[in-house]
């Protein structure tokens, strides 16, 4: 079967999305509203969200494994969520006044995650990783952040540099470069080379920032050494060590991939799951730094480092959406963290194993319930690794399309194209049987040959 046949199946089945993306054109650059959610030839339109369930305009039902860029790690709608969400939105969804859901919330990510001394709220991660570059520059008096090439913290202005193959141009107009001198980047997993180039650099080093599994980056996670290595270099350097948990935080294990990796960041920024669903951003760290931030303490502006928040920031909405997700994730960890990892584990195995055995070199990444299928080419060409952006951007990215296309035309499950997969505690085996035999199908129909 040729690829047109899945991309005209796509086509029929979402007559009306088609239509909706020609008005949506008319409001929207690109007609979207993130980048990323566009794919050719248009993304269908969704009208609701149950479970592990997508529903589109069109009447279309597919199984999601794009949940919400990952943040629903208990499904969409759960009603241990929406519950408490309808009831808070009858009494206040925007109070823009302190008030005691942020207290709670925060103070059971601080029981969970300890390095969490101080935090602060904002609406977006974006907005927290650009935050914790501000601390990190106010506590060390530098000016140079390193990130990793192929890392991804959001759309703040400092941290958008070598995110995208082939890493050397600049990622947007409207960035300059006085300020990009100001960030330098580091290849992941190569600790040798990383640590060779931040020597260069150490006497102006303010911090160095990295997520423990390259999320938009290709899902590669990074090797403890490599993790250990940073840090180290960081603290000896009178630098901080910065861990972006946006992705992996309440989702690798509920004390965060800083546990699993037994890693002591300085600061550490949270997003996705702690707002249910919700739109949230978190930077937390120790007190002496957090501190610098403190208005009180600090009364005068120019002794402070002004992070936000903002108008939307610990809004109630997010914040009881944030606690009742985190609530019932407590509960309930043994059996939901035991699922996920294992979903995940054998996902990984037999989509290798299935890709394989009918000669398509494959290799699938990941980290408990993150995972992520990689078109290495022909068996002949000896490559067989994924441990950087490189590696994941080098891969055949037209052939991973063409099989996430040909998921959502013929099979209805949903990945959104290019982007890893996760599983959240609304799937279970038997979505990943029929994923399973979906892709078989897929091979079978020769499209990825
Ligand atoms: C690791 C990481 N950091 C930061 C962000 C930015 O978060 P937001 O999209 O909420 O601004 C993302 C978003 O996907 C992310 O994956």
């Amino acid at each position: 079967m040729k690829f047109e046949e899945y991309q005209a199946a796509y086509q029929r089945k979402t007559r009306l999305s088609k239509k909706l993306y020609t008005r949506s054109q008319h409001v929207f650059a690109g007609g979207i509203n993130h980048n990323i959610r566009f794919f050719s030839p248009y993304p269908f339109f969704v009208q609701k969200a149950i479970k592990n369930c997508l529903f589109d305009v069109d009447g279309n039902k597919y199984t999601d494994y794009w949940m919400g860029h990952w943040a629903l790690i208990l499904g969409h709608s759960h009603r241990a969520v929406s519950s408490v969400s309808s009831r808070q939105a009858k009494s206040g969804i925007l109070f823009g006044t302190a008030n005691t859901l942020s207290v709670q919330l925060a103070e059971t990510i601080q029981k969970l995650m300890p390095r969490a001394e101080l935090m602060r709220f904002s609406s977006t991660g974006s907005e927290a990783t650009m935050y914790s570059v501000r601390l990190a520059r106010a506590a060390t008096g530098k000016r140079v952040i390193a990130k990793v090439i192929g890392g991804w913290h959001g759309f703040n202005t400092t941290l958008l540099q070598t995110v995208n193959y082939p890493f050397e141009f600049d990622e947007s107009l409207g960035l300059i470069q006085e300020e990009e001198q100001f960030v330098e980047s580091i290849p992941f997993n190569d600790l040798d080379r990383s640590l060779k180039i931040l020597e260069t650099r150490k006497d102006d080093l303010a911090g160095i920032i990295i997520e423990p599994v390259l999320g938009a980056g290709g899902c590669v996670p990074a090797t403890r050494d490599y993790l250990i290595g940073l840090q180290e270099f960081a603290k000896k350097n009178s630098s901080l060590f910065i861990l972006d948990e946006i992705v992996t935080g309440f989702r690798i294990s509920i004390h965060g991939a800083m546990s699993e990796y037994n890693l002591e960041p300085d600061l550490f920024t949270l997003g996705k799951i702690i707002g249910g669903g919700m739109p949230v951003g978190l930077v937390c760290g120790s007190k002496e730094i957090m501190s610098l931030a403190d208005p009180i303490m600090r009364d005068q502006k120019y002794k402070r480092c002004s992070i936000g928040g903002g108008t939307f920031s610990a809004n109630p909405a997010t914040m009881s959406a944030g606690l009742s997700t985190l609530n019932y994730l407590k509960s309930n960890k043994q059996t939901i963290y035991t699922k996920l990892n294992s979903l995940g584990e054998q996902l990984r195995k037999r989509l290798t194993r299935l890709f394989n055995d009918s000669k398509i070199n494959v290799k699938v990444t990941g980290m408990g319930s993150l995972f992520m299928p990689h078109f290495l080419g022909r068996r002949d060409n000896n490559k067989d690794k994924v441990d950087n952006a490189l590696d994941v951007t080098t891969a055949n990215q037209k052939l991973l399309h063409m099989y996430h296309i040909s998921l959502m035309a013929r099979h209805n499950i949903f990945f959104l194209p290019g982007k890893m997969g996760c599983f959240s505690d609304a799937h279970n085996t038997n979505d990943l049987e029929r994923l399973i035999s979906a892709t078989e199908a897929i091979v079978e129909s020769g499209v990825l040959n």
